[in-house]
């Protein structure tokens, strides 16, 4: 594969033309296909006046690979990103990393899917080849020529849901069983999905891939960086339905609709949700816990255990296949308004333990690189780190946040 970051403009609202920053020029990249055990290189040049670096979301990579800011690609250079693709199939995303900047970056366009398909999955009956299609979800706040403002921490600001690229697009679809893959690529953006005519989604996967059965929810929560695959069953609308994918989280009218489907004609469907999609392995006893405070500074900048971003300093120093358990806390709970964090950590999927001392719900009950943490909630998250030794990012996925200092370093040793 070949990715280069570079200017280009997009046309995202009807009659205007928007500048973006984006793989190939286009406001989103390439969707980059990989079969597990099978290697992918990439090779990168970064066509951009700053600093960038490309990071693969949810990827079991070297740190050298990992699209570290300390490892930068300078405007006009070139790497190569080298993939091992050993783990489960399942929906990444590649982005931006540069220092600071990567905020910005992703807000104007550089990400992409990675889908990375299991050989093993493919036995499984699940809507399959044009049934089977993943769903960028994000938002940005436009001005009247089309231009996207970035402004820091612009929550409410940012008041038009692009899908794919578009604004609510609708999409026909056949009356028959298909497969998305949600994935929040916003910075701030904050979204939970239900379907208007209040039917219930059967999701089946989550960040890292197949949940170990089927989990049926009427809404689910999609938070920066996280995704959520789940079936949708049209055959049971009449031709002609409108089916609306609703945000119970907006808070203008115009955001409540995040896209539409069409029902068309009924199609032959021979796809299936089996009642056992991918079983999980035992978790095993941890070797230690640790504690992680997400939550403002003395001066509000948000922060990890009371400490800003900082490229020189390692956070957490973890002996390589050590096997842990991360408390985190968010205790953003005064500020003007309460703020969510979202806590991804690279090199890992996780699995969700608890959430204020209850289990988790079965939609996530599966393999996680991100988790939600709302004010005053403690999640605990079992994870471990093997095969690479080396420094690796954990942040806040709101990516302002990130860029403010919600970011700390783990070194595997
Ligand atoms: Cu999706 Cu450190 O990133
Ligand atoms: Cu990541
Ligand atoms: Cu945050």
């Amino acid at each position: 594969y070949e990715l280069v970051a570079k200017p280009g403009t997009a046309a995202v609202l009807p009659g205007l033309s928007t500048p973006v920053l984006g793989y190939q020029g286009s406001f989103i990249g390439p969707t980059i296909k990989a079969t597990r055990r099978r290697r992918v290189a990439v090779t990168y040049r970064n066509g951009l006046t700053e600093e960038t670096a490309v990071h693969l979301h949810g990827g079991h990579v070297a740190a050298d690979q990992d699209g570290h800011p300390m490892d930068a690609v300078q405007p006009g250079e070139k790497r190569i990103y080298l993939y091992p693709n050993e783990q489960r199939g399942a929906t990444l995303w590649y982005h931006d990393h540069a220092h600071h900047i990567d905020a910005e970056h992703v807000y104007r366009g550089l990400a992409g899917f990675y889908l990375l398909e299991d050989p093993v999955e493919r036995m499984l009956p699940l809507p399959k080849g044009k049934y089977d299609i993943p769903v960028m979800i994000r938002n940005a706040r436009f001005d009247t020529d089309g231009k996207m403002i970035f402004e820091w921490r612009d929550f409410f600001g940012r008041d038009t849901i692009i899908v794919n690229g578009k604004p609510q697009p609708h999409l026909r679809v056949e009356a028959r069983k298909y497969r998305f893959r949600f994935l929040n690529a916003a910075n701030l953006g904050v979204f939970k999905l239900s379907l208007s005519t209040g039917d219930s989604f059967v999701q089946i996967g989550s960040d890292g891939g197949l949940l170990p059965r089927p989990y049926v929810t009427p809404a689910f929560q999609l938070l920066p960086g996280e995704r959520v695959e789940a079936v949708i069953d049209f055959s049971k609308y009449p031709r002609g339905t409108r089916v609306i994918v609703k945000n119970e989280y907006a808070f203008t009218p115009e955001t409540a609709d995040i896209m539409a489907f069409d029902v068309g004609d009924p199609a032959p469907d021979r796809s299936a949700v089996p009642d056992v999609l991918r079983p999980l392995p035992a978790l095993g006893p941890a070797d230690r816990t640790r504690q992680f405070v997400l939550g403002p500074d003395a001066e509000g900048m948000p922060v990890i255990n009371g400490k800003s971003f900082d490229m020189d300093r390692v956070d957490t120093t973890i002996p390589l296949g050590s096997t842990e358990i991360w408390e985190i806390t968010n205790n953003d709970v005064a500020q003007p308004i309460p703020i969510p964090h979202n806590m991804h950590v690279h090199l890992v999927q996780f699995r969700v333990l608890s959430r204020n001392g209850a289990p988790p719900d079965g939609g996530e009950a599966g393999l996680k690189d991100t988790v939600t943490v709302f004010p005053g909630e403690t999640v605990r998250i079992q994870a471990t780190f093997a095969d690479y030794r080396g420094r690796y990012l954990y942040h806040c996925h709101f990516l302002d946040h990130a860029a403010e200092g919600m970011m700390a370093q783990l070194e595997v040793v």
